[in-house]
């Protein structure tokens, strides 16, 4: 079906669609990309964020095409580091006074992976 449409079109449009039929999308390629997540209490503890992050890594870089991925925490929330950590980003630093909470302004710790560094764990 797809073959017999693109033979009915141009051979000068056949030619540009043999070219980008194996190209990937182009809009997120090379682009960053943050992630974030969040457990119920409940389930604290078991493994569940460690597993969602790294299926969002995987999202992030076989199907969006990122070439790098963050992700922020409250430099307090040592689970979160943690789990950064352990789905193999690198700390990049602290962040002054990103996040206006009750209390006054919070920094933000800062950690992140690259496409290359992912696809070698
Ligand atoms: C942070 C949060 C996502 C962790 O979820 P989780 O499902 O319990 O995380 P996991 O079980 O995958 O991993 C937690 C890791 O932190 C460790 N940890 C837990 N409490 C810790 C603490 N107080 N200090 C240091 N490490 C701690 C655990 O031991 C585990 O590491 P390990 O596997 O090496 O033992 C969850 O507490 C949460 O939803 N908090 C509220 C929202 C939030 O903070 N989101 C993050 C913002 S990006």
């Amino acid at each position: 079906m797809a073959q017999q449409a693109a033979d009915q079109l141009p051979a000068r449009d056949r030619r540009r669609g043999r070219r980008h039929r194996h190209r990937r999308p182009a809009p997120a390629r090379g682009a960053s990309g943050e992630i974030g997540y969040g457990i119920h209490p409940d389930r604290w503890g078991r493994g569940a964020a460690t597993a969602a992050a790294r299926e969002l890594l995987r999202q992030a870089f076989e199907e969006h095409y990122l070439h790098r991925v963050y992700g922020t925490c409250d430099p307090r929330n040592s689970a979160s580091a943690r789990v950064l950590l352990k789905i193999g980003m690198a700390y990049e630093g602290r962040m002054r006074e990103t996040v206006r909470i009750r209390d006054g302004w919070r920094d933000s710790d800062l950690y992140a992976i690259l496409e290359q560094e992912w696809r070698a764990r």
